[in-house]
């Protein structure tokens, strides 16, 4: 009878590793399922031949009261961090300084947890958490319940593997769907539902979970005879583990960066969470010469994909006014990563959005980003506090000028209402300046803010008459005569720019940098916009009752007026350009920019494919063409390539520009 059981034994691991490794099943579920009862029923009639590893062992049931603690034979590190293209070229800098060229093995990052698990005798013995590196917990009852982990290998000599643990995107979903049903608190992300189901102590909710794992990296690999990481990859995979299909081995750090730009993309489908690529040095012999730091291997770095949700302090709440007046409330955040730069404030929206989320100073607050998109709180993590925060309290008065603030019915923010307050004249005269406006380098908003304190700058004209303010300008602390000469041919420039950046510049109500290009192409001269009447605006495509209903209250101010006569009579050009298409590539696409763009400004990007006969949009549907991204690229992206639009990376986008200039 004891060949029977190991018989049967075997047969069903091996269809364990088929049907949970290799996903390529050779018996059916039922023909399964009866060597498996087959099996129960033996094991129970004969238990002298019970055995720990059995595959009847893995749907867990025994009850721990604690696990106890295991000091690792060898430390678990854990890896240094880049995030961007920079600080990896740079890493690998580094190694080719010290050790010459070599080649790279370029894994996916699984967003699990790491593991630890030993075999003797070709036998599984213990499952051990990372824990803080030097001591993790026994954890081999849950880990045991992963089906696709071997519990017999060829291989009969002690031996260390190493991986993640981690719970299938369906499995969370499913997990999750279950608590909401059952008014459970859902799991944030898979990673922590992976966490929690690790550390639960009734081994059979850890095996209702659905874990499964990736095994990455085999400690002292010299020691069975491997040279190279990717060898002992292959090594492990055929003994039954289930090593990431992504793993790519090169040769040049360009052609790593190509392979995180494709997997940044790719990973929207994979089955499971990943926050990064790995990559490591992948000859054993380079990997020893370049050694490690107190806590990280230097011959491997993980590059960490752009977060786009990240928990931080927030500090205080403090309010901003801007060009209309309205006070904005922010949070003022310890500083924290999130999508690729380092975020230390957030909008907060208004008052009602305070209310609403229950924000108060001292929370520990979720935040978010999406796209190119101002970073917003989305929210308090309530189990954090301590009893020390302390609820907003809206201001009653502008924090700029000292004027009461008014909360109009029907709207959510609140206004300053004084038109000479200083914050917005400010932000009004350096809005006219920004890029996306007249573009007039050197007149951020810290310099018009002290231009304006002097008293030269007290509305958008006055931009033009600062040449008489020469003497003053060149006696303030840290402006040279170069600053000043810039700053007046900036100035000086500006007058040409056509009449949509002027438009756009002005700062009217409803009208942004899309609406100013389609009323500067439709009316071609400033007098007659000014002179347009409702009707005839709302037949223009994109320009509804609300908008037109603005530019007419605009032009119908007095002080309007007079601004635009100055600003006629300092020289400043007041009509559009006929604009020619330039026939190309994108002609006639409707393409949506997304990321970051590293060599121009998003405007910039626009002009030039307007100019090319392309419509730039802001979303992705399916009337999109073509989605162009730069770095940090987040769900427009994704959307695109669910949609199967195509894309285009900024340096391709580049090549095109650049191939056209110089076919010229
Ligand atoms: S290698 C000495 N490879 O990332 C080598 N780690 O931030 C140590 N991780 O603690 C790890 N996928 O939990 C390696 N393909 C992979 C990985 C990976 C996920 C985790 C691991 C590690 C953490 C470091």
């Amino acid at each position: 009878m004891k060949e029977r059981i190991e018989e049967l034994r075997r047969l069903i691991n091996q269809y364990n590793i088929e049907y949970h490794s290799l996903d390529k099943p050779t018996v059916s579920d039922a023909e399964y399922d009866k060597l498996m009862r087959e099996l129960i029923g033996l094991e129970e009639e004969f238990p002298q031949y019970m055995d720990s590893n059995s595959p009847t062992q893995r749907v867990g049931g025994a009850i721990l009261d604690e696990f106890t603690k295991v000091q690792h034979k060898r430390k678990m590190m854990s890896l240094g961090n880049v995030f961007n293209k920079e600080e990896l070229f740079a890493w690998a800098k580094r190694i080719t300084d010290e050790v010459g060229l070599v080649e790279f093995c370029a894994e996916c990052k699984i967003d699990g947890l790491a593991m630890s698990i030993e075999y003797r005798n070709g036998q599984f013995v213990q499952a051990v958490t990372r824990g803080d590196g030097e001591v993790g917990e026994d954890v081999t009852l849950n880990v045991k319940t992963i089906k696709s982990i071997p519990m017999n290998i060829p291989y009969k000599e002690e031996v260390e593997i190493r991986g993640e643990v981690y719970m299938p995107k369906a499995s969370f979903e499913s997990l999750n769907e279950l608590r909401r049903a059952k008014d459970e608190q859902e799991f944030a992300n898979p990673r922590n539902a992976a966490a929690g189901s690790i550390r639960q102590l009734d081994s059979s909710v850890a095996a209702s979970r659905k874990l499964n794992a990736f095994w990455y990296h085999v400690p002292d690999g010299e020691t069975y005879d491997l040279s190279t990481h990717y060898e002992s990859l292959m090594w492990i995979k055929d003994m039954g583990f289930v090593v990431n299909e992504n793993t790519t081995l090169f040769t040049r750090i360009e052609d790593v960066w190509d392979f995180i730009e494709r997997m940044t993309i790719e990973r929207n489908n994979l089955p499971y969470e990943i926050d990064g690529i790995v990559i490591k040095v992948n000859d054993f012999s380079i990997q020893d010469r370049l050694g490690y730091t107190v806590k990280v291997p230097k011959w491997a770095i993980a590059y960490k994909f752009p977060a786009e949700e990240a928990v931080t302090l927030l500090e205080d709440i403090f309010i901003t006014v801007g060009r209309t007046g309205k006070a904005t409330p922010n949070a003022k955040l310890t500083p924290v990563r999130l999508a690729g730069t380092t975020v230390a404030a957030a909008t907060l929206h208004n008052e009602d959005m305070i209310l609403q989320k229950d924000v108060r100073i001292g929370d520990m607050v979720i935040i978010h980003k999406a796209g190119d998109i101002i970073p917003e709180v989305i929210g308090s993590v309530v189990e954090k506090r301590d009893g020390s925060q302390i609820p907003y309290i809206f201001p009653t008065t502008c924090p700029d000028c000292g004027m009461p603030l008014h909360r109009f019915t029907d709207e959510a923010a609140h206004y300053c209402v004084n038109s000479n307050c200083p914050a917005r004249i400010v932000n009004s005269i350096a809005h006219f300046a920004s890029r996306d406006a007249m573009n007039i380098d050197g007149l951020g908003e810290k310099k018009v803010e002290q231009f304006h304190k002097a008293g030269w700058l007290n509305k958008v004209d006055d931009i033009f008459k600062l040449e008489s303010h020469r003497d003053d300008i060149l006696a303030l602390d840290k402006f040279g005569l170069k600053s000043y000469d810039n700053l007046i041919e900036a100035v000086e420039n500006c007058k040409s720019n056509p009449l949509d950046k002027l438009l756009f510049g002005l700062g009217i109500r409803q009208v942004g940098a899309k609406a100013s290009r389609i009323l500067a192409n439709h009316f071609k001269t400033m007098d007659a916009l000014i002179n347009a009447k409702v009707e005839e605006l709302v037949t223009i495509d994109d320009i509804g009752d609300i908008t037109a209903d603005a530019i007419v209250t605009y032009f119908s101010e007095d002080a309007t007026i007079r601004l635009i006569d100055n600003l006629k009579d300092s020289g400043v050009n007041m009509n559009q350009g006929s604009d020619t298409v330039i026939e190309s590539c994108f002609t006639g696409k409707v393409i949506v920019l997304t990321g970051s763009l590293q060599r121009f400004s998003r405007s910039e990007a626009q002009e030039y494919l307007e100019k090319h006969g392309a419509t730039v949009t802001g979303s992705v549907s399916k009337k999109t063409d073509l989605v162009i991204y730069g770095e940090a690229a987040g769900s427009k992206l994704e959307k695109a390539n669910t949609l199967g639009i195509e894309i285009m990376s900024e340096d391709e986008f580049m090549k095109i520009i650049e191939g056209e200039v110089s076919n010229d």
